[in-house]
Formats: C-alpha cells, structure tokens, sequence
C-alpha cells in the first residue's frame, strides 16, 4: 500500500498545477473558424465525403507529409478508382504504386482492408468510427477522421501533430507517445470535443487540429502569434512552448549490415521478392546477405563473368535502425540462368518501373541503369 503523509503537500504558487483548467467551451469553434479562414484548403483530398478516398489519403499521411503523399494518392486513384479495383489487384501492383511511400506495412493492410470491405462489406465503407477500427491498418485516430470526413461524425483525433497541439495547449507533461501520456492526451482531446457546441463543423475542426499542428504549432517555431488556441495555451502562458511536449525518449539506433548482389546479364539484373512479412514484405529488391561470404558463396553459384566490384556503401534509415548497404556488382558472361521460382527474376534494366522496389534499392539501381535503352 502506499505510505501517506501526515499532512497533504501544500501548493507551490510558483509551480504551475499538474492538470490545467479544462479546455473553454469555445476552442473547438476557434479551430474549425481559424481552419476555415487560413487552414490547407487545396489538398486533393478535401472537399470530398467519398470514405474511400479519405481512407486513402489518411493510410498514406500516416508517417509521410502531405506534399510528399499528393502524387502518389493521385496515382492511386488513377490506377484504383474504387476500392473493389483496389481489392482485386494484385498485390505486386499495389506495392509498385505505393514504392516510395515506405513503410510497406500500410500497403499490405490498404489492400487486405480493401478485400476486407470487398468480401465482408459489399464494398462499401462502415459509417462509424468504431467500426472503422475494426479493419485491417485502421487505427482509432485514422478511424476518427475518416468518420469525421466523411460522415461530420463527433469523433476525436490524436496523430502525432496534433498530440504536439494538445500537449502544449493542456500542459501535459511526459512523452506522448508513452502509454499514459497518450492516455490523458486521448482524455483530453475528447473532453474538448465534448465542451463544443452541437453544431461543430467536424470536418473543419478535423482538418484545423492537423493544420494547426503542421503549419503553426510547429515543434521547433510555434507561430502563437497566429494561433486560435494562444489566448488559453497553458505552454504559452506558462512560457513553455520549447518545452512541451516532452522530447521522446529514443533509444540509440543499432547499425546493421547487409550485403546485395547487382548480378547483371544481357541488360537484365537479378532481383528476388522478399517474403510477405517483415521488412519490405512483398517487394523486389537485390538478393541480399547476412555476410560478405555469403554473398560470394551465392556469386559462385551463378555462372562466370567478370570480376567482382564493389560499389560504394550507403546507410538506409529504418524506424529502429539503421542499415548499411554494401552493393556488390557483378557482371556475368552468356546467358542468363533460369530464375529459380516465381519469387526471382532476371528483371530488363530499362523496366525496373515495372517491380515495386524500396527507395533505396531503386535509387541504387537507378544511378546504375537510368539511361538504359529497352533490350532489343
Ligand atoms: N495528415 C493526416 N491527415 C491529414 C489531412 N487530412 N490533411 C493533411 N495532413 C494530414
């Protein structure tokens, strides 16, 4: 049991309350009038309530800026109109539209959450966000606005902008991304949804919570001057901006190597799928090794060509580490060998757009190929 003090701790006027007065009535309609007045209002997917196209933009915002998501979302829709086509593509040219993007997991999930809507909801998306939250690479917040987009549904969000926003207006102390500090900025963000007016714009206020996260309550800049919520921002009025949220406690980045073969033959290179699950799950990248010797047990396995060259390595930034890449190339003599399964193959070097490939390995191999003329 916890030891209790004879006598209760008695206030520091100095030091600023642990949990602030809650939010005014008001700040919700202060965001959605200041989204309206000077939020993003030309992002290719506002302005519409099509769920399948919110879901669509939401999945590609989740880690990758919005200018950075603009061509590839148009691409999307051009290549999968409706979310059935997106279901009954296959999986290759749903990996190839999103390369680049990263983070291939979101992928993988788009498209089972497209079979999902296919098989179980006749193709069409479920109008809450609760069950939003059921399918494939739905997360709550992602859920909330895809309901809240779509539908003008009164459902709370919480990315990472708008975490930075909440934890500065409320004074939440600790790392955000920590249990119970997201816990209590959850808290927050729904007690500040439940103090609006009935009328809410939800899709302004929406939008105006991650605008106001990526264009002024910036993590280094806060622009209070401009900001609807300064008047009652606990950070900006106890001076604390640079202070909150917590920075996030990262651990150190451990360094791994990796090896990768660029086998060349009659103007085609040699690539291999990786496995569904795991890094890169079910993209083309080179065959890749564990160890330099092993890479060279594999080079010896291919017929023989020229020697060896070793190209310059690069470092390739993951979430939880950082992977160094040591190219090795090699240019063999005769034919090519019969790919051994449907999981290899001997790609033209002037169609390497055609295979889904992680941005490093098609950056590499672009340096390499990019003025490649068609095999004849
Ligand atoms: N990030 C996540 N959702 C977004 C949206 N709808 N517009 C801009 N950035 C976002």
């Amino acid at each position: 049991m916890a030891r209790r003090t004879a006598t209760a701790p008695r206030p520091d006027a100095s030091v600023p309350p642990a949990r602030p007065a809650g939010a005014s009535a008001d700040a919700a309609s202060r965001i959605a009038a200041w989204q309206r007045r000077a939020g993003r209002h030309g992002l290719p997917w506002q302005h519409t309530r099509d769920p399948y196209r919110i879901w669509l933009s939401e999945i590609m915002l989740q880690q990758t800026q919005a200018a950075t998501v603009v061509p590839y979302y148009e691409r999307f829709l051009a290549l999968f109109p409706t979310v059935v086509d997106l279901a009954d593509a296959p999986q290759d040219a749903v990996l190839r539209a999103w390369a680049g993007l990263g983070y291939y997991a979101r992928a993988r999930n788009l498209h089972r959450c497209a079979q999902a809507l296919r098989d179980g909801h006749g193709g069409r998306f479920p109008a809450t966000a609760a069950e939003l939250a059921r399918l494939p690479g739905i997360g709550p917040s992602t859920a909330a606005a895809i309901a809240a987009f779509a539908y003008g549904e009164r459902a709370p969000i919480l990315d990472g902008n708008v975490r930075r926003v909440l934890a500065r207006y409320f004074a939440v102390e600790g790392d955000p991304a920590a249990a119970r500090t997201a816990q209590r900025l959850w808290d927050h963000a729904r007690a500040l949804l439940d103090a609006a007016p009935a009328g809410l714009d939800m899709a302004a206020y929406t939008q105006g919570q991650m605008d106001l996260g990526a264009t002024i309550c910036t993590r280094t800049r806060p622009d209070c001057a401009r900001c609807p919520l300064a008047p009652d921002c606990q950070a900006r009025i106890q001076g604390r901006q640079d202070e909150l949220p917590a920075p996030r406690t990262r651990r150190a980045q451990p360094l791994r190597h990796c090896w990768m073969l660029i086998a060349e033959c009659e103007g085609r290179v040699l690539l291999e799928r990786r496995p569904d699950a795991g890094l890169w799950g079910g993209l083309w990248t080179l065959p890749q090794f564990e160890s330099a010797e092993a890479l060279a047990a594999a080079r010896d396995a291919l017929p023989a060509g020229e020697a060896p060259q070793a190209l310059a390595a690069f470092d390739h930034v993951f979430t939880h580490f950082r992977l160094r890449i040591q190219p090795c190339r090699l240019r063999l003599a005769g034919a090519a060998p019969a790919p051994d399964g449907a999981d290899r193959a001997w790609a033209p070097l002037a169609q390497l757009d055609a295979y889904g490939m992680p941005a490093p390995v098609a950056r590499l191999l672009a340096g390499l190929y990019a003025d490649t003329p068609p095999p004849r």
